[in-house]
């Protein structure tokens, strides 16, 4: 997703700009520009491809000045060229933009047909038309913003400057997160508090609705009707998060290895290790007055939840209902105010999730969110708040939020079972002796399978075609596996229910296709051991994915067997995850791909 940054200084801006920018890139983009405004002047420098590009720019073209706004582009209209990366200059307007304007092809042509002069494909010229418009019909910049805000439609985080105004940054919000950063003497605008993090930890959060002009003296926010609105100023928890790999060769693989300490944190949070009880913080919702429980996510946070919807029906009982967030709020499915929804997002800025969010506020339900941002929308605007406390997750493919959602999950799957009743006072103590156990044995688990796993890809990074497959919660597993390998690999790779295989998949089964099978010793594995023998009778190339108690009970012949520890059940999908979230990184590895910022996508998608 695209990233903004803004500043309204009193020393050179244009690096510090850039340097702000780079805090963003973990969003993933495809171009990106820098403008800033002094005596008199306003000029930007722009450049496709990554940050290094427009750093390359710059040294050899600096920009002056104190006052300036930056952009990283993730193309949603035009292709990403130099001529379609903000910011976009309109007779001394600079604007730049993230999200969709939808009313914008309406505007162009109205505009063309003034007389204006389109210079880019994108929807975002549309803002900086409409201003310069305004502004030549006399308004004042206040009102010519608030006019283009009540003109546009659509989701949108912006910033303009002004070749006239040197002195102001205006900014508005309807969708895409925006902060301002309160700094001595200057102050600060960001998508979010990583980027401001290097300059302040004083935030202020615009709403969606809000706008902001901002001088160094600080920022007065307006509704888009021009009435004055308070926002609170608050100490951001991102603090200056140190962005960098450690010694390792990506993000992913820090965020992969940092999951042992990750879930410790996560689960301290939930469950009280001296006693293996589940602890309050897992009580945000009364599970015990709920007549049923929605979830809804997207990617992999989706997958998480469908992890999560077997733990709730089978300790607690509780009926569940989940979809991909995309699909649920179109369903219109019934909704009664005795049900409690529950939205996954790392970033808690997903458009659809949020969306969903709204739609499930608007009939009444209590709200849970699970999220990595404490300070995120989707946070903000629930009735209870479960941060997983993974840590800033950089790398777009995700990882260690995933390990941390489900540990989440868990617990709150052992909460709700504790409030209803479901749950005795010796299996609780029994089930969180086995989470507390979790990042003792994941640390185990990736130095036995490091070596392995290597190995394993170099064979995977040759293929075209890879399934996965598993039953009962190896079920949302092998479809996160699959999403793992496609989107860093590029690699085509389907996740199914094992039990499907005879409805459809077999039909794909052959020598060329690895079969990876993701199958505990548990209540399905002789079922799962079935499905094997079906793709081996048909010449299918089984990679095993298994514990020991498993590879003890099955002589299939496998292409490779990966035995992980005998774990109980409700530790398996973490444990499990760690294989599979290996595999799909040393091939992407393997096949060269950009492991951490892999193409087309982003880490988090703010436009639906
Ligand atoms: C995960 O590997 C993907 N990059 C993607 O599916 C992600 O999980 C999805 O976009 C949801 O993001 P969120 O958790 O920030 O809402």
């Amino acid at each position: 997703m695209c990233g903004i940054v803004g500043i309204v200084g009193s020393k050179p801006v244009a690096g510090r700009l850039v340097d702000a920018l780079k805090r963003l890139e973990y969003r993933g983009y495809d171009s990106a520009g820098v403008a800033t405004v002094y005596d008199g002047v306003m000029d930007r420098r722009r450049a496709e491809g990554k940050l290094f590009n427009l750093e390359k720019r710059l040294d050899s073209e600096p920009l002056d000045g104190t006052v300036g706004i930056a952009h990283t582009r993730w193309a949603t209209h035009g292709v990403p060229n130099e001529t379609n990366a903000h910011p976009h200059f309109v007779e001394g307007v600079a604007v730049v933009h993230n999200g969709i304007i939808e009313n914008f092809s309406e505007i162009r042509d109205h505009l063309t047909a003034e007389g204006s002069v389109f210079e880019s494909q994108t929807d975002t010229e549309v803002i900086a038309h409409l201003m310069a418009k305004y502004l030549g019909e006399g308004l004042q910049p206040q009102a010519a913003l608030l006019k283009m805000l009540n003109r546009v439609t659509g989701a949108f985080a912006l910033a303009v400057m002004l070749k006239d105004h040197p002195n102001t940054i205006m900014a508005a919000r309807s969708g895409p997160p925006l902060a301002i950063g309160h700094g001595k003497g200057e102050m600060f605008l960001g998508s979010d508090a990583i980027a401001l993090s290097p300059f302040t930890s004083e935030i202020t959060y615009l709403v969606d609705g809000d706008c902001a002009i901002i001088s160094r003296d600080g920022a007065t926010i307006l509704d888009f009707s021009g009435n004055v609105v308070k926002r609170p100023r608050q100490i951001s928890q991102a603090t200056a998060y140190v962005v960098d790999k450690g010694n390792h060769r990506h993000f992913m693989e820090k965020e992969i290895y940092e999951q042992p300490e990750v879930i410790s944190h996560a689960l301290s949070h939930y469950v009280n290790f001296a006693d293996n009880t589940v602890g309050a913080n897992a009580a945000g919702i009364d599970f015990k007055s709920v007549s049923s429980l929605a979830i809804s996510a997207c990617g992999t946070a989706y997958l998480a939840g469908l992890v999560g919807k077997y733990w709730f029906e089978r300790y607690a009982r509780l009926p569940v209902e989940i979809d991909v967030a995309s699909e649920f709020r179109y369903r219109e499915m019934p909704l009664q105010p005795t049900q409690a929804a529950l939205f996954i997002s790392q970033s808690g800025e997903t458009a659809d999730t949020l969306a969903s969010l709204r739609y499930c506020k608007e009939n009444g339900l209590k709200i849970g969110a699970v999220v990595n941002v404490r300070e995120s929308t989707i946070a903000r605007e629930s009735d209870a708040v479960f941060p997983i406390m993974a840590g800033p997750e950089i790398g777009v493919a995700s990882t260690k939020a995933f390990t941390c959602q489900l540990a989440v999950l868990a617990s709150l799957a052992l909460g709700a079972a504790k409030a209803r009743g479901t749950l005795t006072a010796k299996d609780e103590k029994e089930l969180v002796k086995h989470l507390a156990e979790m990042p003792r044995i994941m640390s185990r688990v990736l130095n036995l399978i490091q070596p392995q796993m290597e190995s394993l890809s170099r064979e995977l990074s040759k293929c075209r075609d890879v399934l996965y497959l598993g039953r009962g919660t190896s079920f949302p597993l092998a479809m996160e596996g699959a999403l793992k390998l496609k989107e860093i690999s590029y690699i085509h790779a389907e996740g199914y229910a094992a039990g499907e295989l005879k409805h459809g998949p077999i039909a794909l089964i052959d020598e060329n296709m690895p079969v990876i099978v993701i199958a505990p010793y548990d209540r399905f594995f002789d079922k799962t051991v079935s499905n094997m023998q079906e793709v081996a009778a048909r010449g299918g190339r089984i990679i095993f994915i298994t514990d020991e108690a498993g590879a003890g009970a099955s002589k299939l012949p496998t292409m490779a067997t990966i035995t992980l520890p005998n774990v109980d059940e409700i530790i398996a999908p973490m444990i499990f995850s760690l294989p599979i979230q290996l595999l799909a990184y040393h091939t992407a590895v393997f096949m060269g791909t950009d492991v951490d910022q892999p193409r087309n996508l982003a880490k988090s998608v703010t436009v639906e």
